[in-house]
């Protein structure tokens, strides 16, 4: 399996001017996730960035559902998922934090993580941050380790890695 460089990734993304709100330029992640045999590409170096320093894969909801089955599909690894409020049963710890065009909260069920485990949270585009960071939270709550924040597309100039500054980030694609 070739990794696909950050170039390859840009060429396969589509920019929508003003959605989902005026002012934002939203990047479609659709055609990357068409081209044959490209997730288990992705999923290839967010694997590789972090190999061996992770115990737990934490996929937040909805989008890196994709790249975080990819993943465990590809380690073996145990899949945690992160949802939306009011999704999951039973007791979960909680995490707020504002979007880039609003806000929201994610969480995981208590136990769902083990502690002292190390955690590496995925995603598929960082923008402001704050769904990242709020995914580390869950993992503290938890009493476990952020092993790493990884998603395919960071958009510069949100002040997402800024934010994000305390754990280990990577991006496979940058774009402004
Ligand atoms: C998008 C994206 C990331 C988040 C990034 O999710 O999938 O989770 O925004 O933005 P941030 O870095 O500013 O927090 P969204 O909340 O739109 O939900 P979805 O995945 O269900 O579409
Ligand atoms: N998530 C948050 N901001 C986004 C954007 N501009 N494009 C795609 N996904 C996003």
């Amino acid at each position: 399996v070739t990794e696909p460089t950050s170039a390859e990734i840009a060429a396969l993304l589509t920019e929508f001017p003003d959605y989902p709100k005026p002012g934002v330029v939203f990047r479609d992640l659709a055609g990357l996730y068409a081209e044959p045999g490209m997730l288990s590409r992705l999923a290839t170096r967010v694997a590789d960035r972090f190999a061996g320093e992770f115990d737990r894969i934490l996929a937040i909801e909805s989008r890196g559902f994709v790249l975080g089955a990819a993943l465990a599909t590809l380690t073996g690894l145990p899949l945690t998922l992160a949802r939306k409020p009011g999704k999951l049963p039973g007791a979960v710890h909680q995490a707020e934090y504002q979007l880039e065009y609003g806000s929201d909260r994610i969480e995981v069920q208590e136990g769902a993580v083990c502690p002292g485990e190390r955690v590496l949270c995925v995603d598929d585009v960082l923008a402001t941050g704050g769904t990242l960071q709020a995914a580390g939270r869950l993992v503290e709550l938890s009493d476990a380790k952020v092993a790493g924040l990884a998603t395919i597309v960071a958009l510069t100039g949100l002040g997402g890695r800024e934010r994000l500054a305390g754990h280990p980030v990577l991006a496979l694609c940058e774009v402004p």
